[in-house]
């Protein structure tokens, strides 16, 4: 049988990697069969792809080329890794899928839902997830909060202003795909955990 595909989502330091950290300690106690990945998620190919797009000399590259290189790594990274994965069986965790597109290039870079949703068709009709956590805390909480923990200021460097279009762009998403629930982050990273292993409990996707 198939296995389930669950994607993490949400604004920088909003919690992703931590929360799969969390649960997968969990899965693993319970013996599932899974695999974390994120995207470009270990493919050399869609990792070539993304060090492009991270590259500082790029500076010239103009948004709707982001958008198509991001879709580019996805469909790659899901014909390598996720797709092969989920025809074993197991449980696929991703940090960040087509909704990061849909927020930060969709959204915060202003092509619209609609142009990043047609160039991620194979992602949106082909491997949509069974599941999407929207880790569901601001962009100015996250920074409060990860300032509290660690020295790291990305999003302070990337902009605020820009991770708020961010947040709006994940909102505006919920209404739109059902699949999307809506995590609260608020109380202990252990609390936060809690919630997201009954949900995946209640949705079907762990026994
Ligand atoms: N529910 C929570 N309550 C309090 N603190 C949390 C919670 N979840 C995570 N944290 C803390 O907040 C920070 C979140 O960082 P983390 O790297 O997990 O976020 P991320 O979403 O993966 O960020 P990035 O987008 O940069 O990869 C960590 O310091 C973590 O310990
Ligand atoms: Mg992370």
């Amino acid at each position: 049988m198939r296995g389930s595909f669950v994607t993490v989502e949400g604004c920088e330091g909003s919690g992703k990697s931590t929360q799969i950290r969390l649960l997968s300690e969990k899965l693993a106690a319970d013996g599932v069969d899974f695999l974390v990945t994120r995207e470009p998620g270990g493919s050399d190919v869609a990792e070539q792809i993304r060090s492009i797009i991270l590259d500082g000399k790029n500076s010239a590259m103009c948004d709707e080329c982001e958008a198509l290189l991001y879709a580019a790594a996805r469909v790659q990274h899901l014909k390598e890794i996720v797709e092969p994965a989920l025809e074993k069986g197991k449980l696929v965790i991703c940090d960040r899928y087509v909704d990061s597109s849909l927020a930060y290039q969709g959204a915060a870079r202003g092509l619209g839902y609609g142009y990043v949703e047609t160039i991620n068709a194979y992602a949106l009709e082909k491997c949509p997830p069974d599941l999407t956590l929207f880790l569901n805390i601001s962009p100015k909480a996250a920074f409060e909060r990860k300032h509290g923990a660690d020295k790291d200021d990305r999003i302070e460097s990337l902009g605020l202003a820009f991770h708020e279009k961010v947040y709006k762009g994940y909102l505006g998403l919920l209404d739109k795909y059902p699949r999307i629930c809506a995590v609260e982050c608020g109380g202990s990273k252990w609390e936060t955990n809690e919630r997201i292993y009954l949900l995946l409990k209640e949705k079907g996707i762990i026994k």
